[in-house]
């Protein structure tokens, strides 16, 4: 699987949100290289726990954009947000155990699949909307 790389296509206009979109898109790509390469999960541990604390942080801003911007579909995308969340959470827990080459493979993934398609799609979403944000912070 080959990493992803950002690019302005995804850009959902605002600054900081692009910022955080790419610092996730690297610890994907950390993940995925450390992921397919290492024998020991205590490598992998440390990856896991920084994608999913800076996921929280990020899902927390960019939640108190939209809310701030009055966009619609908040809870819906709140509630992806958290169905996200607990994947991780659930994924990170099972790495105690055994498996974990299969817990490798379903994270891999599971961040392909949801994170980078919801930086893509869903995400774009609210564009429009938050599209004040950045000559506001700008300026
Ligand atoms: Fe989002």
């Amino acid at each position: 699987m080959d990493h992803v790389v950002w690019d302005d296509s995804m850009s959902v206009g605002v600054g900081i949100l692009d910022t955080d979109h790419k610092r996730l898109l690297e610890m994907f790509n950390g993940l995925l290289k450390t992921g397919v390469s290492t024998k020991s999960k205590d490598d992998l541990i440390p990856l896991i726990e920084g994608l999913r604390d800076y996921t929280n942080v990020h899902f927390r801003r960019e939640e108190a954009f939209m809310e701030r911007h009055g966009f619609p579909d908040l809870e819906t995308h709140k509630a992806a947000h958290r169905y996200f969340v607990d994947e991780v959470e659930k994924l990170a827990g099972e790495l105690n155990g055994d498996h974990t080459m299969m817990l490798r493979i379903d994270l891999i993934l599971l961040l392909k699949e949801w994170l980078i398609e919801h930086i893509q799609t869903t995400d774009k979403q609210y564009q429009p909307y938050l599209a004040s944000e950045d000559a506001a912070s700008a300026g």
